[in-house]
């Protein structure tokens, strides 16, 4: 049976008890789809204990309208984690989460200002942050973090490794409905036709000959690219399909 802490206090009592066993975390901020529900079944085939945490973090949001209209599911969520296994979910108040604001924060250094670090001020910064303070919650063995959000894959890894955090960050595939648009809590916000658009985005990632190609393919489709950009082997997009901003992005094809 899944079950649900809303205080740090009794989270950490429940943590004490659970000593000695293989943790595995999956952080999320609600509005859980088939991706969320894949990490968690990864996370129970790999793990004694299954821990998800569910916070829109205020934080790494740059826009305060894009938090206001985040998607809140809660009790589909805990729905969806109590079929996919998961033993402990933790949804703390923000208060208890911020118990002093915002005034202690990880401060990510320039190198990392490509992409979302450029287009939405201060998301890593509140993305790290609050990163840190739940794997301090957690300490889990193993946490568990989409490809999706490739560029926040590895800004966490790298924070783990330089912070000597006792926790392995394991990457999982991107998951995709039949069209190929990846899997996201913003989907929710599409409208048929905008979801429909927005299969362009897998299409010219994955089919384009270069990046200005595959920026023209999606514009003629009528999104809206904030970039379209190759880095580390990968090729990536940000994009609006009519005012939801939607992120992915795929392997390079090997020569
Ligand atoms: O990927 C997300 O859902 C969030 O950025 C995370 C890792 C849960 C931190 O708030």
């Amino acid at each position: 049976m899944t079950r649900a802490w809303r205080s740090t206090e009794s989270w950490r009592e429940r943590r004490g008890e659970l000593n000695g066993k293989r943790i595995g975390f999956v952080p999320t901020m609600g509005a859980l789809h088939r991706g969320h529900e894949s990490l968690v079944e990864r996370c129970r085939r790999e793990n004694d204990v299954v821990v998800v945490s569910i916070f829109v973090n205020p934080t790494q949001f740059n826009d305060p309208k894009d938090l206001e209209r985040y998607p809140r599911t809660l009790e589909a969520d805990l729905a969806l984690l109590e079929k996919a296994g998961a033993d402990e979910v933790l949804v703390p108040h923000r208060a208890e989460m911020y118990p002093h604001g915002y005034r202690f924060r990880i401060d990510v250094e320039d190198s990392v200002q490509v992409m979302e670090g450029l287009h939405r001020p201060g998301y890593f910064q509140g993305m790290t942050t609050v990163v840190m303070k739940l794997l301090n919650m957690v300490r889990a063995d193993r946490a568990y973090f989409g490809e999706k959000d490739f560029q926040q894959l590895r800004v966490v890894t790298d924070m783990v490794q330089e912070f000597f955090i006792p926790t392995e960050i394991v990457p999982c595939e991107t998951v995709r409905d039949e069209s190929g648009l990846a899997e996201s809590s913003r989907n929710q916000l599409l409208s048929p036709e905008a979801r429909a658009n927005a299969a362009v985005l897998y299409r010219a990632l994955t089919g384009a000959a270069s990046t200005g190609e595959a920026k023209a393919q999606i514009e003629a489709a009528g999104l809206r690219v904030e970039y379209l950009e190759e880095h580390w082997g990968r090729r990536f997009v940000a994009a609006y399909a009519d005012s939801v901003r939607l992120i992915d992005n795929v392997p390079l094809a090997s020569e």
